[in-house]
């Protein structure tokens, strides 16, 4: 199975990935940790989409497409994958489907997680992350046992440089402007599946389940 994730901001993408990847034994695929390792490494396209991710602006297609289609060259043919963060133009998906169509990884379903933008700011400032794990929690919604610890392996968590208001209101932008579209061109083609993201931890995972199992 082959599933894109979608959904603005602080819509719950991470969280859901970490237990879909294992569930459903995907390979989970995140343009924004990619960027962010490619980052803290300081590789050449860590240093050109520095600037763009930390102000909350998309990084340009060119650089996102080649690096996704690399990414997805290295796949066993028979893995199946879950996209998240990726595409977010019209652009995007639409090379994506020409690059993908009619081979094994062509996309079966995208999870739209909906959510009203009203509870993004919160989500966001609040998340905290691990970063050795990857595990993603929330000082307001799913906060550790011991301030500011993964509970997972003990390293110390971080906040995420695009994680203020400042470029969290640039990031909300982009996303009406450039990614709402895209969601739209899937819905055309009859692979939505719309996901209440504004629920307990619980009810969103059942949601989710029920989307792609039925
Ligand atoms: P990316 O890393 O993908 O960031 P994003 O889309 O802004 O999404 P987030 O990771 O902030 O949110 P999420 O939906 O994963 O939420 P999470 O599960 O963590 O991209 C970063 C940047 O990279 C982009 O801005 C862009 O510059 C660049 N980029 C990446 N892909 C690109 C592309 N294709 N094209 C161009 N540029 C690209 O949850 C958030 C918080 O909320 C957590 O603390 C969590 O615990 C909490 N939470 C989640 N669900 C709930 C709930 N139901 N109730 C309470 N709290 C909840
Ligand atoms: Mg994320």
């Amino acid at each position: 199975m082959n599933i894109l994730i979608m959904g603005a901001p602080g819509s719950g993408k991470g969280t859901f990935s970490s237990r879909l990847k294992d569930e459903y034994d995907l390979k989970h695929i995140s343009t924004g940790d990619i960027f962010r390792e490619h980052m803290s490494n300081n590789t050449d396209l860590g240093k050109k989409a520095k600037s763009y991710i930390e102000a909350g602006h998309l990084v340009p297609d060119e650089l996102v497409n080649d690096m996704v289609l690399h990414t997805l060259q290295e796949l066993p043919e028979d893995a199946g994958y879950l996209l998240d963060g990726f595409p977010r133009t019209l652009a995007q998906a639409k090379a994506f489907d020409q690059a993908t169509k009619g081979t094994d990884h062509e996309v079966d379903r995208i999870i739209y997680m909906d959510t009203p933008s009203d509870v993004l700011t919160k989500r966001i400032t609040g998340r905290r992350t691990c970063p050795k794990c990857g595990e993603i929690y929330n000082i307001y919604y799913k906060p550790t046992k011991v301030e500011g610890v993964c509970d997972k392996c003990n390293t110390e968590l971080t906040s995420r440089a695009d994680d203020n208001e400042e470029s969290l209101a640039t990031r909300l932008e982009e996303y009406e402007a450039m990614t709402r579209p895209v969601i739209d061109y899937y819905t055309d083609q009859d692979k939505v599946s719309l996901i209440n993201a504004n629920q307990d931890f619980e009810s969103i995972w059942n949601e989710i389940r029920n989307a792609l199992e039925a």
